[in-house]
């Protein structure tokens, strides 16, 4: 199995203030968590202040999102090798709220991937299917369209190392979590599909997330950890879930 890792996602969430108070009570609750890698995602705004907090600790930074290209005319857009210079580690690729409501497909989701692993950031690949898809009995096909682009550009190899986050769309902020064997049986399909050995990638999942169920999701043979929403702005929810990942 790969290492524990847990990642808050804050979305359009916090203030400078709220920043700071959230990530000094991490801070504080994290040195008890050995054997386990936590980051945090918050907006662009709040990356360099959050970079700032966090030198010299074992917390990562991470963004929600990042451009295709290096630099340029590209109005409003943020880039790899800014978000390498302001201090970040991870970046969020193709998450579902980017795919639903600001028309990220398929392909374009993969360049993102390919400029992330060429500026030297970790990517997590966010997949998932709509609550219909899951219906329809679709799950494997959308997921397994959604890893095969990027399979497609950038080549196995460029899983290694890389995390990929299985959040069900109707999982996401719903409450509604998956329960473990389901998760468990999509962290599966994905492990087949991106093969195992030396460039699996580490495997999260995400939806719903709270310190009442990720013992139980931590504990499937494929889940790697998590990738928290609504829990990882909440410092004691937080903090609970990275030692449910820790005594896994
Ligand atoms: P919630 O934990 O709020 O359901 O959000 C999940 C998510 O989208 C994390 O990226």
């Amino acid at each position: 199995m790969s290492r524990s890792l847990v990642v808050g996602n804050w979305k359009m969430h916090a203030s400078r203030a709220q920043v700071t108070d959230l990530l000094s009570a991490l801070l504080a609750g994290m040195p008890r968590l050995d054997g386990v890698d936590v980051a945090v995602c918050p907006p662009y705004p709040y990356l360099q202040q959050a970079a700032g907090l966090l030198t010299g600790s074992r917390l990562g930074l991470g963004a929600q999102n990042l451009a295709v290209e290096a630099s340029g005319a590209h109005t409003g857009e943020v880039s790899g090798p800014m978000l390498v210079d302001v201090g970040c580690r991870y970046v969020l690729v193709g998450h579902s709220e980017r795919r639903s409501l600001y028309g990220e497909h398929n392909a374009l989701v993969a360049q993102k991937f390919r400029a992330a692993r060429q500026h030297g950031l970790v990517p997590i690949l966010c997949v998932g299917e709509q609550l219909a898809e899951r219906e329809a009995g679709t799950t494997e096909r959308v997921i397994g369209a959604q890893l095969d682009a990027v399979l497609d550009l950038c080549g196995g190899d460029s899983l290694a190392g890389a995390v990929i986050a299985y959040e069900p769309v109707w999982a996401i902020g719903t409450g509604q979590v998956a329960t473990p064997p389901q998760a468990q049986a999509v962290h599966r399909f994905i492990r087949e599909r991106v093969g195992r050995g030396a460039a699996t990638p580490t495997l999260l999942y995400g939806g719903s997330v709270k310190p009442d169920n990720a013992a139980g999701l931590f504990a499937q043979a494929d889940v790697d950890g998590g990738l928290v929403g609504g829990a990882s702005l909440v410092a004691d929810q937080f903090l609970s879930i990275c030692k449910a990942a820790f005594s896994q």
